[in-house]
């Protein structure tokens, strides 16, 4: 059998409304770098992801100015108005840029930049040979609640099963297309790759990842960002 081939899509053309900055929260500053660049510069010194396709608003001035030093290894290409737009975007660059149908695409959130190398190695190693591909997850620790107005509890939600869907998504890039494609063309948003797969009938597997993949969302997820690359980078020294 051919070597299996993986490649990196990175969307990064959101706005970040809910970090509410004066600009996008990938080019926010974290530990004296643009957090986006610890996103990207994981997955290009990942040894068995053969590129890294970063996704950027047409409207983005930032990226330019980022010059991380990927060589032919990274290549952008413009987002859409919904984050599955984006992705149907960089799935058809990767197409372009030589990326076969049956190549793995690994997405992964710009925002979410301590991810960590095992991380990606233990999804491509656990998902060799599945049919469909997955997702990294963490299972549920808190008891959930499903709320009513004003915060009225209408119930205790079991948390047996329950998992957050972090990234990276990991599918093959015909299958994940057609799922994405057919998603926007029946006028839905979906929020995930695992979810365009689910809708068309795939059955996508978690795989545990660490919990420190935080998508930084709201200001306080800087500081916490933060304090988990210092502690990666004393684990590694
Ligand atoms: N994203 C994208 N294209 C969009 C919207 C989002 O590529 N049209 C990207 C974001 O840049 C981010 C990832 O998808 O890296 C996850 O989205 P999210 O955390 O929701 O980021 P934003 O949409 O920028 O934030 P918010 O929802 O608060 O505006
Ligand atoms: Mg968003």
């Amino acid at each position: 059998m051919a070597a299996e081939r993986y490649w990196a899509l990175v969307p990064a053309a959101g706005v970040g409304a809910r970090m509410g900055g004066a600009i996008p929260k990938q080019y926010l500053d974290l530990a004296g770098r643009p957090l986006m660049a610890h996103t990207v510069e994981v997955l290009l010194a990942h040894p068995r992801l053969a590129g890294v396709m970063v996704v950027v608003s047409g409207a983005d001035t930032w990226w330019p100015t980022l010059k991380l030093s990927g060589g032919d290894a990274l290549m952008s290409t413009s987002g859409g108005a919904e984050r599955c737009h984006s992705v149907v975007n960089g799935l058809a660059a990767l197409a372009g840029a030589g990326a076969g149908a049956g190549d793995w695409v690994l997405v992964h959130d710009a925002a979410r930049p301590c991810l960590r190398e095992a991380d990606i190695t233990r999804l491509m190693d656990e998902l060799s040979g599945h049919a469909v591909g997955g997702l990294l997850g963490l299972p549920v620790r808190d008891t959930m609640k499903r709320a009513g107005a004003n915060g009225a509890v209408r119930k205790t939600v079991s948390r047996d099963g329950l998992w957050h869907a972090l990234t990276p998504q990991m599918f093959r890039l015909g299958p994940l297309r057609a799922a994405l494609e057919a998603a926007v063309a029946a006028g839905g948003v979906v929020t995930d790759e695992a979810e365009a797969m689910e809708r068309a009938g795939h059955t996508p597997r978690l795989v545990e990842g660490s919990p420190d993949n935080i998508k930084v969302t709201h200001p306080a997820d800087l500081r916490l960002a933060a304090l988990y690359l210092e502690g990666q980078q004393k684990d590694r020294s």
